[in-house]
Parts: structure tokens; sequence; C-alpha cells
């Protein structure tokens, strides 16, 4: 199978990627997964494991500004547990083979309509949901993949998402690489269409609490400070967080405005306007901001000060800004957690004084993606970054997540 899977790799990727990809591959097998079934990488100042379940990231530790390790990112004790429970949220993995939410689980390419499978909203007429979330109830994020390179510094991982797979048209071979670097968590997902035309949209969804769940005064998220400096517009979503088309302006001021200046997440929580603003009944955030930048003039997604998003935590003095050259940026502020998920051991408080589970806005979730469900909104003109074909460009998503310590000041 790896063997395989690099031959593929081989003859399908343009030089470049293989390289990177392939890079390390025959050192694979020198270390393998601890007794947890964990992959563990290094870097400086930080330290990280990965699974093969959804290629998730595990755990995360650096050191907060007191010099206490701290492990920032939610998941499971160990690799076997997240086939098991049922209830988990993509954990950390790559949801795929099209992130977020398809209107009705359906979509047409070239005049074909194509159904997937639904599993979200079920209604008495349609038991299994009305609608698709993270590429279906078998999507990327639940399947293993296979490891083909592991070094000190880096993992890559593979997938093999066959033709009609959840209903999706052709087969995709994907590469999935993370790398750790001085305080910095970098990551490169390829997908190529191998036999026929397919929507492809991959992110990374990873629950955020920059205190490690460890904060004594609170074990919410809701002090962290969040920031969209390109971010003065949203998709428009109706009640169960279909987009409608429409572009919304942030109004500076409004509780979806993070681009004027930086705010607590938790700041707006009182103001009538939340309701509803993640959902039917729901308050809180579960919102694809647009990154908007071209107008700005050329840049490059990595040049220093040019991050998409910053969440930043006074209490541990941990500050995550990411860059990306993805166009959109999701932020769910965890409004769907409510005490079922367990940390890990590596996390928490572990004297009493608060539950040792994940509670309502216990966590915040970032994901660096494309307009979601553009696959059904032509207006958006957006087909070549969400449909790919045998021979064309591949799918590409880069970021770089660059930590710092008590760096900045709190705008507070
Ligand atoms: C793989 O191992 C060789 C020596 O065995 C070493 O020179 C090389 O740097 C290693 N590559 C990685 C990515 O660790
Ligand atoms: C792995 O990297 C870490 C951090 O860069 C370093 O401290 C450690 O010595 C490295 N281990 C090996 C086996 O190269
Ligand atoms: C794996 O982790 C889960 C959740 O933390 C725990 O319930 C289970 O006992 C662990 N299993 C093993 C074999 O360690
Ligand atoms: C996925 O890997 C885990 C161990 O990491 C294993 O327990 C589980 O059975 C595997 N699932 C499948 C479907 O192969
Ligand atoms: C939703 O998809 C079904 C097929 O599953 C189709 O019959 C129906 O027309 C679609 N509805 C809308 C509003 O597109
Ligand atoms: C890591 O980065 C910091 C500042 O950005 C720098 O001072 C330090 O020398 C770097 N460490 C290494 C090993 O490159
Ligand atoms: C809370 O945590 C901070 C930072 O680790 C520590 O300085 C402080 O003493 C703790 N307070 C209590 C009441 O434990
Ligand atoms: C959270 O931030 C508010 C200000 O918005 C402050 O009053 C409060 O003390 C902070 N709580 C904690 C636990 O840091
Ligand atoms: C709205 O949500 C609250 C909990 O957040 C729940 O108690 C209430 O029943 C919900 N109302 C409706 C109409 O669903
Ligand atoms: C908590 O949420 C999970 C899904 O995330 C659900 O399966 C479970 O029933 C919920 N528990 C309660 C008490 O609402
Ligand atoms: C870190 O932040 C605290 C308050 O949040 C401040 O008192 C301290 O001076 C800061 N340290 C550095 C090195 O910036």
């Amino acid at each position: 199978m790896r063997l395989n899977l690099l031959r593929l790799g081989a003859l399908l990727l343009p030089a470049a990627w293989a390289q990177s990809a392939g890079a390390g591959a025959s050192n694979s097998s020198a270390t393998g997964p601890d007794k947890d079934g964990k992959y563990w990488i290094y870097g400086e100042g930080i330290t990280a494991t990965f699974i093969p379940y959804g290629a998730s990231i595990s755990n995360l530790f650096i050191n907060d500004k007191n010099g206490i390790r701290r492990d920032i990112v939610g998941g499971f004790d160990n690799a076997s547990y997240y086939g098991i429970d049922k209830q988990h949220p993509h954990f950390g993995g790559v949801p795929g083979r099209y992130a977020n939410r398809i209107k009705n689980s359906s979509f047409e390419i070239d005049g074909v309509t194509y159904n997937i499978l639904p599993n979200e909203n079920p209604t008495p007429d349609h038991p299994d949901g009305v609608d698709t979330l993270h590429g279906g109830p078998d999507g990327w994020d639940w399947r293993n993949f296979t490891v083909v390179s592991h070094s000190n510094s880096s993992i890559t991982f593979s997938l093999v998402d066959p033709d009609g797979a959840q209903g999706f048209p052709g087969e995709v071979v994907s590469y999935i690489t993370y790398t750790l670097g001085n305080l910095t968590w970098d990551f490169k997902m390829v997908a190529i269409p191998t036999t026929k035309k397919t929507p492809i949209m991959l992110s990374s969804h990873t629950y955020w609490n920059l205190d490690g769940f460890a904060n004594n005064e609170t074990n919410l998220a809701l002090n962290h400070s969040f920031y969209l400096p390109y971010s003065g517009q949203r998709v428009g979503a109706d009640n169960i967080l279909i987009p409608t088309g429409d572009i919304l302006a942030n109004q500076p001021g409004s509780v979806n405005d993070f681009w004027s200046a930086p705010k607590q997440i938790g700041s707006g929580l009182q103001d009538p306007e939340i309701e509803n603003n993640c959902g039917f009944n729901c308050s809180g955030y579960d919102t694809c901001y647009l990154v908007n930048r071209e107008q700005q003039g050329p840049y490059d997604w990595r040049a220093a000060g040019g991050f998409v998003a910053r969440l930043q935590s006074a209490w541990s003095g941990i500050q995550l800004d990411v860059y990306s050259d993805q166009e959109a940026f999701q932020m769910y502020s965890c409004n769907g957690q409510n005490g079922s998920m367990t940390l890990k051991e590596t996390q928490g408080l572990h004297d009493g004084s608060f539950p040792r589970t994940i509670p309502k806005y216990g966590c915040v979730v970032l994901e660096v993606e494309d307009w979601i469900d553009a696959i059904n909104q032509p207006e958006w003109q957006r087909s070549r970054k969400q449909i790919y074909e045998p021979g064309g460009d591949p799918y590409v998503l880069q970021a770089s997540y660059r930590f710092s310590i008590n760096a900045t000041e709190t705008p507070f």
C-alpha cells in the first residue's frame, strides 16, 4: 500500500510537490507511532502528535508565559478512541473531500446533478439529514490515512478517496504534510482528481484553547481575543447555516466585526444581535468570513505581519497568528459543545475546580478554507477554486500557524 501510494505520487505530483511529499520517505519506518498510536514531531519550542485517523493533530505542546507546558488542541488520549467515539466533532482532522456544508446534498457539474450522502439536520421526511457536512457520514476526517513519510520535524499522510465514495464523482488522491519549525506549525494539503471532475475543498478542523483548558479562572475560551484584519464581509447563511448566496457586511461595532480591531470572542454575547447568529436558536459564531486582500495590491501570504487571523489569550500569553493562501476563514465558538467531550490527561486542571470536559464556548475552531458551498453559488464565479479535473491544476491549500508568547499587549 505504502509503495503503491508513493509510486502513484511520483507519477501524479508535479516534481516540487512530489519532493516535499516524499522527503524523508526512506526514513518513514524509522520512528513509528507511540503506544497510544500517535506520531510525534518536533520543532523549536513546539511539539505535536498526529494520528492517521483524519490525518488529525492530536496534541500540540507550547510553553506558556510562565514556562508551563500547555497542550492547546482538543483531542483524545489515544488514536484508537477516535473511531470508537461516535459523537466526536471532527477533532483536529482534515474535512474532505468537501469541507463545510453542501446545500440539499447535491451539486451540478457540466449539467449533471450529483446527489451525495446527507448527514446533518434530519427531518421526518429526510431521516439522514437535508444537507451534507464535511464530506458526508464517512468524510475524510473519519477515515484512517496512510503515513507515507515521517521525520523528526514533519509527517505526510495520504488518502485515496475512491470514485463514488459518499456520492462524489471520480477518485481523488491526497497528500497532507505537516511540518514544525521555530514556534511554527505549517501545512500543505494537495489533492488530485485522477478520473473525473469533482469538487474539492479541504481545511484543518482544530479545536483550540490557548490556555490548554487549564485557566483557573474560567473554563471558557470567551476571553480569547480574536482578530480578522481582512474580513469586513461574511457569507450570509440560513437557519441551518446553509449559504444563501448573499455576502453580508460586518458593520463596525457589530457582533461580527472582528476586522476593525481585535476583541474578545465573548464580547458580543450579551448583544441581542448575536441571537441566531450561528443558526436557529444559536448564540455565538459558526461563520465564514471572507479574506479580502487583492484590492490592497499584490501580496505574499507568507510575509511577516500578513496574518489572516490572530487568536490570543492574555491568561497564558500564547498568541497564534494564522497565515494562509485561502480566501475565507471560518470561526466556530464551540456553541455545540455540551460537556460530553473529555479532556486529555495532558490538559485541564486536575484539582477538581472544573469538570474535565469541554463545555459550551470552551474552545474555538479556526478553519482556513475557500468560500463555503461555492459549488452551489454559480454567481460567485469561483468554480476554478472549487472544481478540479484530471490533468488540470491540483487542489493546494497552504497555511502557516505561527505562535508567540506574550508578544503583544492585550488590547483590553
Ligand atoms: C533520513 O535519514 C538519512 C540518514 O539515514 C538522513 O541523512 C536524512 O536527513 C534523513 N531525512 C529526514 C527527513 O529525516
Ligand atoms: C528532533 O528535533 C528536536 C527539536 O528541533 C531536537 O531537539 C531533537 O534532538 C531532534 N531529534 C532527533 C533524533 O534528531
Ligand atoms: C483511550 O482513550 C479513551 C479516552 O480518553 C479512554 O477512555 C480509553 O480507556 C483509552 N484506551 C486505551 C487503550 O488507552
Ligand atoms: C484506524 O486506526 C486505529 C488505530 O489508530 C484503529 O484502532 C482502527 O481500527 C482503524 N480503523 C480502520 C477503519 O481501519
Ligand atoms: C434536492 O435534491 C433532490 C434529490 O436528492 C432533488 O430531487 C430536489 O429537487 C433538490 N431540491 C432543490 C431545492 O434543489
Ligand atoms: C527562533 O526565532 C527567534 C525569534 O523569532 C530567534 O530569536 C531564534 O534564534 C530562533 N531560533 C532558532 C533555533 O532558529
Ligand atoms: C492561577 O494560575 C496562574 C497562572 O498559572 C497562577 O499564577 C495563579 O497562582 C493561579 N491561581 C490560583 C488561585 O491557583
Ligand atoms: C475576561 O475578560 C473580561 C473583560 O472583557 C474581564 O472582566 C474578566 O476578568 C476576564 N476574565 C478572566 C477569567 O480572565
Ligand atoms: C433554544 O436553545 C436552548 C438552549 O440553548 C434550549 O433550552 C431551548 O429549548 C431552545 N429553544 C428552541 C425553540 O429550540
Ligand atoms: C451532547 O452533544 C452530543 C453531540 O455532540 C450529543 O450526542 C449528546 O446527546 C449531547 N448530550 C446532551 C446531554 O445534550
Ligand atoms: C506578559 O504579560 C503580562 C500581563 O499580561 C505582563 O505583566 C508582562 O510584563 C508580560 N511580559 C512580557 C515579557 O512581555
